[in-house]
């Protein structure tokens, strides 16, 4: 396969006073041209640390090793130079807080147009033009209303797709979107949903998207990735991963959602300090046994595009 970003054998960990927090334990998977993948699971599981240590956006001090290729090349030894000018303009990056992520004293339209000098070389009237073509295709009634307003002066959803229409000025070839519906209503999601599928029409691009949101992932992605205690349990195709789910921890979470009787999956995820030397997802899991917690199971092929984390699949 022909692919953009890849991952081999990614690790990140914190140093706190109780020991050292595996937040991404030996992350491993690609993304094609023109993929989209999901990556999900339940909070706390390594899901936003993987997107920013693509970015390498922590804090320094922080443990991390594995290679991230993107377009050939190695994001985590690029000097802080290369790695500013794969922001933003190749890789795009929306976070789950627009308010923070938005300059609160500049118009948007001012915060646009110098996205569009930045990122896309773009200036004048051009740039104008440009401007007013992205918000027109986020579905902003008065794109030329909008560029003269302030972000306190919009609500949370149109925030939102202000920062859409500011990542996608430099028309990137990659973007990673960090739980872009959180905390939304339902509509406010919808239109969430409808400017991320313009910015992938509008850029061609590849993306990440992070979310523990089910059915936006089913929606959105063509492949997805679930993440258990800092490792991918399971991969490929999101049909298939939907309709046949092998890793128990995903038949957990499909039978958790309200069209599948909203079965909650008891207890709570190990520990990212203290991890079980066997199966992290064993104590929650109906078939575990005696082996299951003695080791720690591998990442196995199950057919000719999936992969596995249980040993009922060895
Ligand atoms: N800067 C940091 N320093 C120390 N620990 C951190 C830091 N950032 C994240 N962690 C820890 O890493 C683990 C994974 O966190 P992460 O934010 O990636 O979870 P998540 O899957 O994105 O969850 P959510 O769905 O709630 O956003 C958590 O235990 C978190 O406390
Ligand atoms: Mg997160």
């Amino acid at each position: 396969m022909e692919e953009l970003l890849k991952l081999d054998h990614v690790s990140t960990a914190f140093r706190s006073r109780s020991g050292l927090v595996k937040a991404v334990c030996d992350v491993n998977f690609t993304v094609a041209p023109g993929q989209i993948v999901g990556l999900v699971g339940e909070t706390g599981c390594g899901k936003s640390v993987l997107g920013q240590t693509i970015l390498r956006l922590l804090p320094p001090g922080v443990e991390q090793s594995g290679r991230i290729l993107f377009q050939g090349k190695d994001l985590m030894t690029m000097s802080e130079e290369e790695i500013r000018a794969v922001r933003g303009k190749k890789i795009a990056y929306i976070n789950q807080n627009p308010t923070e992520a938005l300059n609160p004293v500049l118009k948007i339209g001012t915060q646009l147009l110098e996205s569009l000098r930045v990122c896309g070389g773009l200036r004048g009237g051009e740039a104008r033009r440009q401007a007013l073509e992205i918000l027109a295709s986020l579905s902003f009634d008065d794109p030329e209303e909008i560029m003269n307003k302030y972000p306190m002066e919009l609500s949370g959803g149109m925030k939102q797709r202000a920062l859409t229409a500011m990542a996608m000025c430099g028309k990137p070839p990659f973007l990673i979107a960090d739980e872009p519906t959180k905390g939304l209503d339902a509509l406010i999601r919808g239109q969430v949903i409808e400017s991320l599928e313009k910015f992938v029409d509008f850029t061609g691009c590849s993306g990440l998207i992070i979310t523990h949101d089910l059915k936006f992932a089913r929606a959105m992605c063509d492949t997805l990735a679930l993440m258990y205690a800092g490792e991918i349990v399971e991969c490929g195709p999101a049909k298939k991963l939907f309709s046949m789910p092998k890793h128990p921890y995903l038949s957990a979470l499909l039978a958790s959602m309200p069209q599948n009787g909203m079965h909650v999956l008891k207890g709570s995820s190990c520990s990212l300090i203290d991890m079980p030397e066997g199966c992290r997802f064993a104590d929650r899991c109906p078939y575990a046994d005696g082996e299951c917690r003695a080791r720690h199971p591998e990442m196995r092929s199950v057919g000719e595009d999936r992969m596995v984390r249980c040993r009922r699949y060895d």
